[in-house]
């Protein structure tokens, strides 16, 4: 039976120059350094949509021509936050396009077993309550990791929460769709499955061993 979920709050991040990227990921015989470079340019592509909603502000500038008003970013506070150890690859990324952002650090792993997610390590701004908080993982597989990711940030005092993952399972979108009232996620691709092992098919196989060349 297909798996249904709230698509308003799915944003599909499809550009052709994304999806050339993805399956240039996807490739099996594709080297870390490459995928790595792509985790990077993929995330900005991301970042780019994430941040559409963002207010502006008018400001006065002077052409050579003439005054005129133009527009700027009406103060937004953004905290990226990557799931260990995959969202790292994403993070430079986020930060090329927002370089005042601040970056907080969650750590979840998932046992190889159960499938279930453990939280091993946060350390967020301050102020997160006050900031858009920027969730960034490759992967959304069963959901559980990026769930318990964003329940610790609640718990802590986030209220802003968006999530940019590269490939999702229509399976991990309905878990977090469903376990959270107010997120929404950004997903450059939504896959078929999950397979036995609870891995994205047809995916890109382990995310952080290939970013991080630990195969
Ligand atoms: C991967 C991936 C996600 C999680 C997705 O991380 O980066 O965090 O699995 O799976 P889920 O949606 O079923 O929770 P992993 O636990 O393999 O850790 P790693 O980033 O250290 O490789
Ligand atoms: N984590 C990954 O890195 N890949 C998957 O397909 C599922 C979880």
């Amino acid at each position: 039976m297909a798996i249904t979920y709230d698509t308003s709050r799915v944003t599909l991040v499809d550009h052709p120059l994304v999806q050339h990227k993805l399956t240039i990921m996807r490739d099996r015989t594709t080297g870390t350094k490459q995928f790595r470079e792509i985790v990077r340019e993929l995330a900005l592509f991301e970042g780019y949509e994430a941040t559409r909603d963002f207010p502006l502000e008018d400001v006065p500038v002077e052409t050579p021509i003439c005054p005129t008003v133009g527009k700027r970013i009406a103060g937004r506070k953004v905290a990226i936050v990557p799931i260990l150890r995959a969202g790292l690859g994403m993070v430079e990324g986020m930060l090329d396009l927002i370089p005042s952002a601040r970056v907080g650090h969650i750590g979840m792993e998932r046992d190889e077993v159960t499938h279930e997610p453990h939280e091993y390590y946060c350390k967020l701004p301050r102020d997160i309550s006050e900031r858009t908080c920027l969730i960034v993982d490759p992967m959304l597989a069963t959901g559980g990791s990026a769930l318990d990711a964003i329940h610790a940030l609640r718990s802590r005092g986030a209220r802003d929460i968006k999530l940019a993952v590269l490939i999702s399972a229509p399976e991990g979108l309905k878990a977090v769709l469903e376990g959270d009232p107010d997120v929404h996620i950004y997903t450059c691709a939504i896959d078929e499955s999950l397979n036995e092992n609870a891995y994205i098919v047809p995916g890109l196989g382990d995310a952080g061993d290939r970013i991080f060349g630990t195969l």
